[in-house]
């Protein structure tokens, strides 16, 4: 699997099927679901928020995943590229990607940079702590501290520069195939604990039962942000992880597992974090900080806690880097292969912009936490908006018009089942593609635009 070389004349092929699923999956899963998608739900009304979830994954998560890679196998080209080979003047959705993988990255690394920190404390066994409100005062204590949050910030981004200079064929890929696993052992081994602690049926319930009163426009449009986020949709990755496939490949496996493993990690993160917040007296809507207080009090509860704290924290760190890296990625090799860049110092250059574009995000959570870029979103905030909200959604809507009316629903059927394969859902996907993704994003895409302009002139 070697993806992040450079090809110059014979274009690389995943080594194996297992290695495509394996960087696709390391794509998906990460922060996202680890971190972003419990305080989501805490922030956005509970249950209500992830049946909206649920809905946009199967009419618009799916459907587009199939999308994605069917594009890239197709083009054998990376998203510039791919979209450019069909038809020229759409090569600026590739462009939109670049841009929206570097806005990422800036605010990602901020909080890839507190699960380093985390993961250093854990090993010094300096968080077994259990009471809520010392654990919150070290959380809020580190990441209003500037020097420390942004000299993280920076490891952070270093060890993805680092990965990404290297070529993930190495090392990451053979890791890939533990730590992967184990993550996935461990949060579920944590959401036993969290829903067996006395008090967390609140919590169970909170995240479960949809409340439909709590549905209103601004927890669908963060709904429907999270699902191209989490599925690292909208921006490109998957379309040059597509393009990596050989002819060979059934398309239809890994568009169905990889969402579909994506959200088991998500709910059950959901599951390790909610029901002790209800437990342990944190307060749901606490934000970004959820996944960091509430989880070392978890650990602080159960037998070998200190071991599985630091286990845990580091196992969210390799996540949080599988995905970084295709981030930087598609920055990356858009310049190289577009604008004949060298690979080198392309990734250097890029990975130093966009610290400092990313070092703001890590203020926001201290000294600048009170500067409103934009009505009341600090720069962490508005990262955070651009690009789930806008940018992926909008990819998400041309990445659909694309595929269902550029290219054509029928020539993507073909191409998917050009392996041999039946699709026998064919007529639901072209239906979906061509009449439902398309209009059901716009309309929420206006929504996170009026709601923006109205948070520019307000
Ligand atoms: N999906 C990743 C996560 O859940 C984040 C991510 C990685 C991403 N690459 C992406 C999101 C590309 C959008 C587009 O943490």
């Amino acid at each position: 699997m070697s993806v992040i070389k450079e090809n110059n004349n014979q274009r690389d092929k995943w080594a194996s099927k297992l290695g495509f699923i394996l960087a696709a999956a390391g794509s998906a899963v990460g922060l996202g679901n680890l971190w972003k998608f419990p305080y989501s739900v805490g922030n956005n009304g509970g249950g209500a928020f992830v049946m909206i979830y649920f809905i946009f994954l199967i009419l618009i998560g799916f459907p587009l995943m199939l999308a994605a890679i069917t594009l890239g196998r197709k083009t054998q080209l990376s998203a510039v590229g791919a979209y450019r080979s069909v038809k020229k003047n759409w090569a600026f959705v590739g462009g939109l990607g670049v841009l929206c993988g570097f806005f990422i990255l800036a605010f990602y690394s901020t909080v890839g940079g507190w699960v380093i920190y985390y993961f250093a404390k854990s090993l010094m066994g300096g968080l077994s702590i259990q009471e809520p409100e010392v654990l919150g005062s070290i959380f809020t204590d580190f990441i209003s501290s500037p020097k420390e949050s942004i000299l993280y910030q920076g490891v952070f981004l270093l060890l993805t520069l680092m990965i990404v200079l290297k070529g993930i064929s190495g090392g990451i890929e053979k890791a890939s195939k533990i730590m992967m696993p184990s993550l996935f052992v461990m949060i579920i081994l944590i959401s036993i604990r969290s829903v067996t602690l006395p008090g967390a049926s609140e919590g169970l319930e909170f995240f479960l039962v949809p409340d439909f009163q709590k549905i209103d426009m601004s927890v669908v449009m963060n709904a429907l942000g999270q699902v191209f986020f989490s599925l690292s949709i909208g921006m490109g990755v998957m379309v040059t992880y597509g393009s990596y496939l050989d002819r060979e490949t059934n398309l239809l496996g890994p568009s169905m597992y990889i969402p579909m493993l994506d959200t088991a990690v998500a709910i059950i993160a959901g599951l390790a974090t909610l029901p002790a917040v209800f437990a342990l007296g944190f307060k749901a809507s606490s934000g970004p900080g959820l996944m960091f207080v509430t989880l070392p009090a978890v650990f602080a509860s159960m037998p070998f806690g200190k071991l599985f704290c630091f286990i845990f924290f580091m196992l969210v760190l390799f996540a949080a880097l599988t995905s970084s890296i295709s981030m930087l990625e598609v920055c990356v090799s858009y310049f190289v292969d577009e604008k004949g860049a060298n690979r080198r110092s392309a990734s250097i250059i890029i990975a130093a912009i966009i610290y400092v574009v990313g070092m703001p995000a890590s203020l926001s959570m201290g000294p600048w936490s009170d500067l409103h870029i934009l009505g009341s979103l600090n720069f962490f905030d508005f990262y955070d908006k651009l690009t789930s909200n806008i940018l992926l959604t909008s990819g998400g809507l041309l990445l659909s018009i694309f595929v269902g009316w550029i290219w054509g629903a029928d020539n993507a059927i073909a191409e998917i089942e050009s392996d041999g394969v039946k699709f026998v859902l064919a007529p639901v996907w072209k239906l979906l593609i061509k009449f439902v993704v398309p209009p059901a994003v716009f309309i929420v895409l206006l929504n996170s635009i009026s709601e923006l302009i109205r948070a520019i002139s307000g």
